[in-house]
Parts: structure tokens; C-alpha cells; sequence
């Protein structure tokens, strides 16, 4: 079947994989040198001001092995991430626990080539390995009356140190409208730049909704459940004037904290230029989900 999702990004958009995985050292202890090498971007060429500490201490969110920028990479190798299991449940056909070594045998895996923007203003480009969620929900046959698919991340305080802290009220959840959850660019991510997931990005299975601002995006997933109405998600319980159930990324919805409107890509370091940011990331087809809708009332 035709994919109808637009790859207008190619090899050379690529976040550099040494930059993608080592960010946090890159930001935290190499000199300009270093990082524009390590990038070879030609937008990295131009020294722009250094970002804020708010910015670097909050680049790799992976609050279940610290909050703090280098906590992902430092803790995440404590997760046991084999033999995993994803439970889906709710409104199937066939609720029960699925194995990801079963999953991934059934499923086609293809790279994307995808943008991604964080809440917080920084953005990479991502080469992700998965296969289409809407591939696994219809493995487990949908029901009419579903309406919303709700996500759940593994909780392991003995090998997620983080979580022995009330930072958020875990496990770490998050949702999507059906639509938004069938639609082609939705991804489950397993692995990047052709390798299994890293821990910290989330192994063995991740979200991965492009158009959506990172937290969206869900690591290491343990429940999916399909529901008839909304469900509840980490950040939008955390603080729902922040963050809300759709968060989509919109240049025009102001974080009330920051600006939206313009993003810093990660490749070129800490020296990178700022660009705009587009609206729904630049996927335009998903326009149409969201036609009649007031996209500051439904941020
Ligand atoms: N998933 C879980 N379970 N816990 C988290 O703290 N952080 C989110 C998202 N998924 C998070 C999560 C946020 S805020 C972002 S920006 C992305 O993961 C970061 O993904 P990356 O580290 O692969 O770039």
C-alpha cells in the first residue's frame, strides 16, 4: 500500500549520530571546535550565542533516570529491556500481553527520516527504525467504540532511579486521539540510525508522532490501551495551563513561558542558528485531523 506520509528529508538532514547520542557530553564539555566539526552543517558555521543553562540542562528528558541532562545516558543501562512485553488492552478484539521479539517479527520495519521538536525549543532530525502504530493496533483489531489510545511507560524503581522521586505522578503516560494514532506518520520506534534503540531514547519500543511536540512521544512502552474517551497524560497532569492533551507543535501557541515561534537544531551544537519553527512541525497533511478546531483552545 502507498504510504502517505512525505519524506522530504534526506541522509544529509541527519542530526549527526554523534551528536544525536553523545548531545549531553557534546554541550556539557567540548569546545566549538569539536562541535562544529562534529556537525559539518553549513548553518554551523556562524557562532550564535550560547543557549541558556534552562535549555541544556533540559535537553534529554527521560525523567524516570533523572532530571538532570546527563541522568538518561548515565542510568538508562540499568533498564532490562529483554524478554519485554507490551500489554493492549481495552477495546480490542484481542487484548493480551504481546511479546516485542513477536511484534517485531510481524511487523515491516522501515526508516524514518523524521523532525523532532522539543517543547523546550531545541529540534533535531532523527532517522528512526519502526513501523507504523497504526500496523500493531490493527494486529490487535480496533473496536468501533474505541476512540482514544492511551500509553503507559515501564515503572521499576530498582532500575529507574527516578523514580523514587514524586517529580512526576508515574508511570509516565500519554495519549492520542485514534485518528492522530492511525495516521501514517505515527511511528514505534525500535531502533535509530539502523541500530536498536539506545536505553535512554526509550528501548525497546518508543512513540514517535513527529508532528507533536516531544513529550508526546513515549519511551519504553509497557500498556496500550484503547479507550472511548480521553485519557489522562503525565505533562498535561503535571501542569495543564503548560501543557495540553494535543500539544501539537504550533509556531503561533506560545509556551506561556517561552516562545514557540523559533527553534535551535541540535546539529550545529551550541552555535547554531535559530530557525522558524512550522506549524505541525512541517508535516502539513496532518492538517485535516484537526479541521474546526481552535488550536489555542486545544493546544
Ligand atoms: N518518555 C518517558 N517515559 N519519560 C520521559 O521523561 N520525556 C519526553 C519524551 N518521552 C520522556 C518520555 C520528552 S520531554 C522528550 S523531548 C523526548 O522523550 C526526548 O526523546 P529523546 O531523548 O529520544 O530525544
Amino acid at each position: 500500500m502507498a504510504k502517505r506520509w512525505t519524506n522530504d528529508l534526506t541522509r544529509s538532514d541527519i542530526t549527526p549520530e554523534r551528536v544525536f547520542l553523545n548531545r549531553r557530553q557534546l554541550i556539557a564539555g567540548l569546545g566549538a571546535g569539536t562541535i562544529l566539526a562534529a556537525a559539518g552543517r553549513a548553518n554551523a558555521q556562524e557562532a550564535l550565542e550560547p543557549n541558556s543553562f534552562e535549555d541544556i540542562t533540559n535537553y534529554c528528558n527521560f525523567y524516570e533516570f533523572g532530571t538532570g541532562k546527563s541522568d538518561p545516558a548515565a542510568n538508562a543501562h540499568m533498564l532490562t529491556t529483554d524478554p519485554w512485553s507490551v500489554k493492549i488492552d481495552g477495546l480490542v478484539d484481542t487484548p493480551g500481553e504481546y511479546s516485542v521479539a513477536d511484534i517485531l517479527s510481524k511487523m515491516t520495519i522501515e526508516e524514518r527520516i523524521y523532525r523532532f521538536r522539543c517543547v523546550e525549543a531545541w529540534s533535531m532530525i532523527v532517522p528512526w527504525n519502526g513501523f507504523e502504530l497504526a500496523d500493531l493496533l490493527q494486529m490487535a483489531g480496533v473496536k468501533p467504540e474505541a476512540k482514544y489510545v492511551a500509553f503507559e511507560t515501564a515503572l521499576r524503581p530498582d532500575e529507574m532511579p527516578g523514580t523514587r522521586f514524586p517529580v512526576l505522578d508515574w508511570p509516565y503516560v500519554e495519549g492520542l486521539r485514534l485518528d492522530e494514532a492511525m495516521h501514517p506518520l505515527t511511528l514505534m520506534a525500535s531502533g535509530l540510525y539502523g541500530k536498536p534503540l539506545p536505553n535512554q531514547n526509550g528501548a525497546p519500543l518508543r512513540l514517535v508522532v513527529p508532528w507533536k511536540y516531544g513529550f508526546k512521544s513515549i519511551k519504553s512502552i509497557v500498556r496500550i490501551t484503547l479507550t472511548d474517551s480521553e485519557p489522562p497524560t503525565s505533562w498535561n497532569k503535571a501542569n495543564g495551563r503548560e501543557y495540553g492533551f494535543y500539544s501539537n507543535v504550533n509556531p503561533e501557541v506560545d509556551h506561556p513561558r517561552w516562545s514557540q515561534a523559533t527553534e535551535r537544531p541540535l546539529g550545529g551544537g551550541l552555535f547554531s542558528r535559530r530557525r522558524p519553527t512550522l506549524m505541525f512541525n512541517g508535516y502539513d497533511e496532518v492538517a485535516s485531523l484537526y479541521e474546526g478546531m481552535d488550536l489555542r483552545a486545544n493546544f
